[in-house]
C-alpha cells in the first residue's frame, strides 16, 4: 500500500471532516488493529470490546481461521459473477442449510439486502394480489428503501417519503393486533425474533409460536430477520432455535462471515424457487472471499466449541450484571438472550458509553436508555469481569453527575 497508515486520531478526524459524508456520528478515535475482544487506536490505547463490529465480529477481531481462509482465497480467486458455478458458494449454502432447516440460500452483502430479497421472495411466492407484509413497531430491518419501509420506526422515515407501499405495522408482542391486520392481501409477517436496535426486546416463545400459527392458518409466510440474532449470538446457531419456532424465510448478515461483509437469505425448499432466474441478483453476493470466510466462520464455531462457550459466557454476564443491577437502582432491567444483552437505565445512556470509552471499554446505547452489549462468543472470563467493573465505574460517575448537578454548577 502506498498510502501510509500512521495518522493520529485527530488527523483522521480532520480527513473525514473534509472527505467523508457525515452520515454517521463517529467517536474521535482511529482504530487500527484488533485481536479477539481487544482493539487498539493509533495512539496505542487499548480497548476491551463488548460491542465488536456492531455484532459482526462474533468470533472477535481477526479470528485466525477466517484470516487464513481469506488470505488463501484472495490469492486464488477474488471474484467470479453468479453466471458461473463456484463450489465454495454451494458448500457454504449446504453448511448453512444443514445447521438450520431444509431450504436453499441466496447470498448478498448485507442485512438490508438480505431483507430486500426476503420481501421480494414473499411477494413473488404469494402472487400479485397478496403483497402486504406485517412488521412490528420498534423493529429494524435496514436502510434501503424496502427494508426501511419494513422498519416501523418513524424517526428513520423522516424526510424520505413516500415509503415503499405495502407494509402494515403492528404493536409488538400482541397476537390479537397482528391478527386484526391480516386480510386477503397479506403475504407475510416479518420480524426480528429479538428486537436488537429496538432495545433488546425479547419475546416469549409462545408469542413467536402464536405468529407461526397465525401464518399457518392464513397461509402467510413467516420471515425472521436474524441479521443480529443469527450465527450463534444466542448460543444456538440461529435465534429461531433459541425459541423453538421455525420461520419460512430467514435473513442473515452481520456475523455470517466472521467480520467480512456477507449476507444470506435461507428459504424453505417449497418457497425458494419463487425467486426465479432474472428476478433478483447481487453482483458480489456469495463471492469467493465471503464464501471462504463464511465457511471458516462455521468451522471455527464448531472446532472451538463456541456455541457452548457462548452459553457459559452468557451465564457469566448474567451473574455479573445481576450483581450490578442489585447495587444500582438506576438499572431498570437487564434483558439477555445468550450474548445479546440490553441494560435498561432510567436515564440517557449515551454519556455512559462515553464514560466507558474514556476507561477503555466499548459498548453501545440504543433507544436512548438501553446499553447494548454484543460481545464475542470467545471472550474470556477475566475480560467479562473487567468490563463489567469498568461499566460499574462509568455508571457511578454518570449517576453522581446526574444526581448532584448543583455541585457541578458554578456558584453565583
Ligand atoms: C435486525 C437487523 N436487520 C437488518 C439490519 C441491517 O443490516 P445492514 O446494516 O448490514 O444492512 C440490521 C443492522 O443493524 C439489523 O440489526
Amino acid at each position: 500500500m502506498t498510502i501510509p497508515s500512521n495518522m493520529s486520531s485527530q488527523e483522521t478526524e480532520k480527513l473525514f471532516a473534509k472527505y467523508v459524508i457525515p452520515n454517521y456520528r463517529r467517536y474521535p478515535v482511529n482504530l487500527v488493529r484488533g485481536e479477539g475482544s481487544v482493539v487498539w487506536d493509533s495512539e496505542g490505547n487499548e480497548y476491551l470490546d463488548f460491542f465488536p463490529g456492531w455484532g459482526c465480529n462474533l468470533l472477535g477481531h481477526c479470528p485466525p481461521r477466517v484470516v487464513e481462509a481469506v488470505q488463501r482465497q484472495v490469492a486464488t480467486l477474488i471474484h467470479v459473477p453468479n453466471t458461473w458455478h463456484m463450489e465454495l458458494q454451494g458448500q457454504w449454502a449446504k453448511m448453512l442449510v444443514e445447521r438450520s432447516f431444509d431450504g436453499q440460500a441466496f447470498f448478498c452483502n448485507s442485512g438490508a439486502e438480505a431483507n430486500e430479497a426476503a420481501i421480494k421472495l414473499a411477494r413473488l411466492h404469494q402472487g400479485p394480489d397478496r403483497y402486504k407484509i406485517i412488521t412490528m413497531q420498534g423493529g429494524f430491518h435496514g436502510r434501503t428503501m424496502g427494508a426501511l419501509a419494513a422498519t416501523a420506526q418513524p424517526k428513520y422515515h423522516a424526510g424520505l417519503g413516500p415509503m415503499v407501499a405495502g407494509f402494515v405495522y403492528s404493536p409488538p408482542f400482541d397476537l390479537n393486533e397482528v391478527e386484526k391486520r391480516i386480510d386477503d392481501t397479506t403475504a407475510a409477517i416479518m420480524l426480528e425474533p429479538i428486537q436488537g436496535e429496538g432495545g433488546v426486546q425479547i419475546p416469549t416463545a409462545e408469542y413467536l409460536q402464536g405468529l407461526r400459527s397465525l401464518a399457518d392458518e392464513h397461509n402467510l409466510l413467516l420471515i425472521f430477520d436474524e441479521v443480529q440474532t443469527g450465527g450463534g449470538r444466542t448460543g444456538e446457531w440461529f435465534g429461531y432455535q433459541y425459541f423453538g419456532v421455525q420461520p419460512d424465510i430467514m435473513t442473515l448478515a452481520k456475523s455470517l462471515c466472521g467480520g467480512i461483509a456477507g449476507g444470506a437469505m435461507i428459504a424453505r425448499r417449497a418457497i425458494a424457487p419463487s425467486l426465479r432466474a432474472g428476478m433478483h441478483a447481487s453482483t458480489f453476493g456469495g463471492n469467493p472471499i465471503a464464501a471462504a470466510a463464511g465457511i471458516a466462520t462455521l468451522e471455527t464455531i464448531e472446532a472451538d466449541g463456541l456455541l457452548a462457550q457462548a452459553k457459559a459466557n452468557a451465564a457469566r454476564f448474567a451473574e455479573r450484571l445481576g450483581e450490578l443491577a442489585e447495587q444500582c437502582p438506576h438499572i431498570r432491567e437487564v434483558r439477555q438472550a445468550g450474548l445479546m444483552i440490553g441494560v435498561e437505565l432510567d436515564f440517557d445512556g449515551s454519556e455512559v458509553v462515553t464514560a466507558c470509552l474514556d476507561r477503555g471499554l466499548l459498548i453501545n446505547c440504543t433507544h436512548t436508555t438501553v446499553l447494548r452489549l454484543l460481545p464475542a462468543m470467545n471472550i474470556n472470563a477475566e475480560q467479562i469481569d473487567r468490563g463489567i467493573s469498568i461499566l460499574a465505574d462509568a455508571l457511578t460517575e454518570r449517576i453522581s453527575a446526574i444526581t448532584q448537578p448543583e455541585s457541578l454548577a458554578p456558584s453565583t
